[in-house]
């Protein structure tokens, strides 16, 4: 590794040994890059549940290394660092973003703080891996992306599915024709619990107590209260700061819809649903019906907290063939679950055509972006796909709110209530 070498270099200078007379030379890289060997510096801003798993998954790529966590709660600025014991940690992200030897930032806080950890981790000239759904709205997607455009920084959302081979296969078939004109897709999503345990409800630690977290930070602008534990721990049950499962579940398949078809933003949005399964406080819902409208094609999405016989799926149905995604769903025969993605080709018009299933490997979605750090490439996730699957959410959440059919221009134009 390159490190501060003592004598003011810093490691963004690269050292050639010259093959003759053993002579250093030292060149300053102003456009930041990395060389293809130099160890990556990362810090993460909120290592809760999720932040957790990226680091597990960051420690398992070469030559990056964590080297700070910012995180509002004791516990977890704690327990961030097993996975960099040199950590340095902070409870004001800001802080972090002060750090000079640090190339790249982990964004996995809730999501009403995105936007916030997204532009100041822009501004403060980091390359940036950021989680789904890129924005709490949808003026903040608008600003985000367009500091993203304006900036050099490598930046990848946390939707991870734009990594995998079935992506890619589902891609390409579509592409090649195999699919024929698609008019119609449909998507679905199931999960179900004990009864009395409502979907994402966790427990309240005994300290999480108004010393123990920077709640201030938490509220980030947010109208100020008492501190409330429940709320800081299950955000997602709360409109001010989640975009309930739309925003938590249905923008992975969405984006992965979108990217295979290579849609536009849509031009209007229905949601219908409710809180139905556990009148557990919560205010966003547990039962949703979205349809999206994109040009000549409708793309639905359902999804319910109270029974999972069906996993989750997306079905994209062509004049020309069916390609069909499945995960967690129950073979009615085998009781077995599986994952796969699977082309079948419509007789009446492809006769010659038969099934194909889907066989590229998933690359990693954390090492794609820390490759990315280093080549200065676009990563697999990048802004534009964030921005227009936050778009599609929001506008979903939009119109469940709103109780009405909400176009794209209405979306724009909408005053998002914060609270129900
Ligand atoms: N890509 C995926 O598959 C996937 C899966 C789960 C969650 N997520 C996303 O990850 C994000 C986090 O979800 P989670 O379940 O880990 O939530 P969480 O509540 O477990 O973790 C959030 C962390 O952020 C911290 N935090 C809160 N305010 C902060 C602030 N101002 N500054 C710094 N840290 C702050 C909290 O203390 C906590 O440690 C969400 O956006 C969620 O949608 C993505």
């Amino acid at each position: 590794m390159l490190n501060n070498s003592g004598n003011g270099s810093t490691r963004r200078e690269f050292v050639k040994q010259a093959a003759l007379g053993g002579a250093v030379i030292l060149a300053s890289s102003t456009a930041k890059a990395l060389g293809a060997n130099d160890r990556v510096r990362v810090g993460i801003i909120g290592a809760g549940a999720r932040g957790t798993d990226l680091l597990q998954q960051l420690s398992h790529v070469p030559n990056a290394e964590l080297v700070a966590i910012a995180d509002a709660y004791s516990r977890n600025r704690e327990a961030g660092k097993r996975f960099g014991d040199r950590a340095q940690t902070f409870d004001d992200h800001r802080r972090l973003l002060d750090l000079k030897d640090l190339d790249a930032v982990i964004v996995a806080t809730p999501l009403h703080l995105h936007a916030q950890h997204f532009l100041d981790t822009l501004a403060a000239e980091k390359d940036l891996y950021c989680e789904k759904t890129m924005t709490w709205s949808i003026p903040e997607a608008e600003e985000c992306l367009a500091a993203a455009k304006k900036s050099d920084r490598v930046v990848q959302i946390g939707l991870q599915h734009e990594s995998s081979g079935a992506l890619a296969d589902a891609k390409k078939w579509i592409a090649e024709g195999m699919a024929g004109k698609v008019t119609q897709v449909n998507a679905w999503m199931s999960r179900n619990t004990p009864r009395g345990k409502g979907q994402w409800v966790r427990p309240v630690p005994a300290d999480c107590t108004e010393h123990n977290v920077n709640w201030k930070a938490f509220l980030n602008g947010r109208p100020e209260r008492e501190f409330d534990p429940y709320k800081f721990i299950n955000w997602r049950l709360f409109w001010e700061f989640s975009g309930g499962n739309v925003t938590e579940n249905m923008v992975h398949q969405m984006a992965w819809i979108m990217s295979a078809l290579d849609l536009p933003l849509p031009s209007s949005a229905y949601m219908s649903g409710g809180v139905f399964s556990e009148k557990d406080g919560r205010e966003v819902p547990d039962t949703i019906a979205v349809t999206l409208d994109f040009p000549e094609m409708v793309v639905t999405w359902e999804s319910t907290f109270s029974n999972s016989r069906y996993g989750l799926g997306e079905h994209i149905l062509g004049s020309d063939g069916t390609i069909e995604h499945v995960a967690g769903a129950t073979d009615m025969v085998s009781g077995r679950s599986e994952e796969i993605t699977r082309y079948f080709p419509e007789k009446i018009n492809r006769a010659g055509g038969s099934a194909l299933t889907s066989n590229t490997k998933d690359q990693d979605h954390m090492a794609n972006w820390i490759d990315c750090v280093r080549s200065r490439k676009s990563p697999n996730a990048p802004v534009e796909i964030g921005y227009r699957s936050a778009i599609a959410a929001h506008m979903a959440n939009l119109a469940y709110r709103q109780k009405q059919r909400v176009t794209l221009e209405m979306a724009r134009a909408a005053q998002v209530p914060i609270a129900s």
